[in-house]
């Protein structure tokens, strides 16, 4: 028996145009899911579709029992960390020997087909890795959490489907491709700004702003997100954006530490789950198998 637990993530900036080709920055969160994965000879098919495929793509039977922190269907990465831990649970119970370059490279592709052929390396590299990181494509930069990063989350309670959310863009892309490229690449350049921009959290807090707009124009926005997201602006927040697909999940929002109680109270007002968290720079990790 082999038990992993791997954390969720915030997307920062730039999801959605990240599945182009665009940069994307997301950062690992506290709430971790376990899995316990045994070699076992009777098999009985996972109900979670990520965890199937982990199974599958590696053409092993066993049996898993999952406990987590994370709620899924958020846009906090539930379906990731369910997928990293998962796959280093069975590398680990029937040994095969994969490094953990090689797993999180494995963990998205099971995304990618759980997703329908698109999916960005964000989710479950964050996962794997832990901290902050900026993608693009191929590329995976390391980056250095800002000093006073302060955030709060925000749950509209609205479930989600990645999946569907990341089709409903690529055909917005297929059918009005005059109109969503131009805020596809409006979203990557946001993406850099930000960057460039960490320590700066007016600035900041301006990017996240217009990145929502943009991710609104693209279809992927939902009126709770956006009751949420403007009661947390009201109430002092820097800025405040989903994360995530969208189209309901999760909101972030940047706070000084003088506004981190007002933005809690006003989300909680809207009707959305505040969750205090921080950030996750451990990545994923075995645990003891009770
Ligand atoms: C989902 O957390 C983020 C998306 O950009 C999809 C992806 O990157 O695979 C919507």
């Amino acid at each position: 028996m082999a038990t992993w637990s791997a954390p969720g993530k915030v997307f920062l900036f730039g999801e959605h145009a990240v599945v182009y080709g665009k940069p994307g920055i997301a950062m690992a969160i506290k709430p971790r899911v376990q899995v316990t994965v045994r070699h076992t000879h009777h098999y009985q098919r996972p109900n979670s579709p990520y965890i199937a495929e982990c199974f599958n793509l590696l053409d092993i039977k066993g049996s898993v029992y999952v406990r987590s922190q994370l709620p899924s269907a958020s846009g906090l990465g539930s379906s990731a960390a369910v997928t990293v831990a998962t796959l280093f649970a069975i590398n680990d119970e029937f040994s095969l020997g994969y490094n953990k370059d090689e797993v999180a490279d494995l963990a998205h592709e099971v995304e990618k087909i759980t997703q329908g052929g698109r999916a960005s390396a964000t989710d479950t590299y964050v996962s794997t890795f832990g901290g902050m990181v900026l993608i693009r494509g191929d590329e995976k930069r390391r980056l250095i959490p800002p000093q006073n990063f302060s955030i709060v989350l925000g749950n509209s309670m609205i479930s989600h489907n990645t999946a569907e959310q990341v089709k409903k863009v690529a055909d917005f892309l297929e059918k009005s491709p005059k109109i969503a490229n131009p805020i596809v690449d409006a979203i990557g350049a946001i993406t850099m700004e930000a960057m460039h921009n960490m320590d700066n959290l007016h600035e900041l807090g301006n990017l996240m702003n217009r990145n929502q707009a943009l991710l609104d124009a693209l279809g992927v926005g939902h009126p709770c997100l956006s009751k949420l997201i403007l009661a947390a602006r009201n109430a002092g927040a820097y800025g405040a954006k989903l994360s995530g697909a969208g189209g309901g999940g999760c909101i972030w929002a940047l706070c000084s530490r003088g506004t981190r109680n007002r933005v809690v109270n006003a989300i909680d007002k809207y009707e959305g789950k505040p969750i205090a968290t921080g950030i996750d720079t451990e990545g994923v990790r075995k645990e003891e198998s009770l």
